[in-house]
């Protein structure tokens, strides 16, 4: 269905696989729609309950953005290029209602680590590489990494990286807190979906609601305190809510319903 992605549903895990392994899975301006539409399909299809991006081959997540579709753009083209990235998957991926995870196979750079970062959590193989080398380009990052690096892992290391070019490998990344568990690459799916799995046993109401209020603590939303109260507030109004606390006063495990 898709000429860049390979999709597939496991045991309600969506699996996005980037398919452009000979261009280290770059993102050009085919891979950016159908990555949009592959996110349409996991907000308007019931049985996906969460998402894996990953790439395909052992050599690379995503090394970037296209560079070679750079080379025509004006100031406008470029800006434009940029927005519709994040209009069409970025910020679908992050305010997405269902867990978005990376599992990062291979080299994370420029959109690449924007990819990863703007996924809920990321998993990664030891050989991963994580970096934002746009001013080797003269450019800067353009899908989100100058706010989503600075939030993940603070404003000195995310501006000497960026000022650098730097790539960190996996243990690095998960001292900095990009990543949560580095893995080897056999492990690496299995990991995901292993958590996955055990989101999917949790509330889906109250899952989206915690994906909402992180992201809000994320952005700095001065609001964020009250719309935890008032999301806290609507859970008691869910059958769910009812079954989980029924089930932790009967002692038994909780079977929830997303109602
Ligand atoms: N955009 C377009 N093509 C890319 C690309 C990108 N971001 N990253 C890699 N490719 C292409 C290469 O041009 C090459 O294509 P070719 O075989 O037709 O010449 C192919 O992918 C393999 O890459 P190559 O550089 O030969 O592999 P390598 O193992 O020597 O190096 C990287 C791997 C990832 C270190 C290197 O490709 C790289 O630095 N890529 C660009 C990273 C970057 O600057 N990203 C930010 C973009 S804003």
């Amino acid at each position: 269905m898709y000429k860049t992605l390979l999709t597939q549903t496991e045991n309600g895990t969506f699996i996005i696989t980037i398919n452009r392994p000979d261009k280290m899975n770059a993102l050009n301006a085919s891979v950016i729609e159908e990555l949009g539409a592959a996110m349409d399909e996991v907000y308007n299809n019931n049985e996906i309950k969460s998402v894996i991006i990953t790439g395909a081959g052992e050599k690379a997540f995503v090394a970037g953005a296209d560079i070679s579709e750079f080379l025509t753009l004006n100031a406008e083209g470029g800006a434009a290029l940029a927005a519709r990235g994040r209009v069409l998957v970025f910020d679908k991926i992050e305010n997405c209602p269902k867990p978005v995870v990376a599992a990062v196979n291979g080299f994370a750079l420029g959109g690449g680590c924007e990819l990863a970062m703007a996924c809920h959590f990321r998993i990664s193989s030891e050989n991963a590489k994580f970096g934002q080398p746009e001013v080797n380009l003269g450019l800067i990052p353009g899908y989100g990494g100058t706010q989503r690096l600075t939030r993940l892992i603070g404003k000195g290391k995310a501006m000497e990286l960026l000022m650098t070019s730097d790539m960190v490998g996996a243990a690095e990344a998960k001292t900095l807190g990009l990543v949560n568990h580095v893995v080897t690459m056999e492990e690496l799916m299995p990991k995901a979906k292993e958590i996955l799995q055990k989101v999917h046993s949790k509330a889906p109401i109250a899952i989206t609601k915690v994906i909402a209020c992180v992201n809000e603590a994320a952005d700095g939303n001065h609001h964020g305190f009250d719309n935890e109260i008032t999301r806290f507030g609507e859970c008691f109004e869910t059958a769910d809510m009812k079954e989980g606390t029924t089930a932790f006063t009967e002692k038994r495990k909780a079977v929830f319903t997303g109602k």
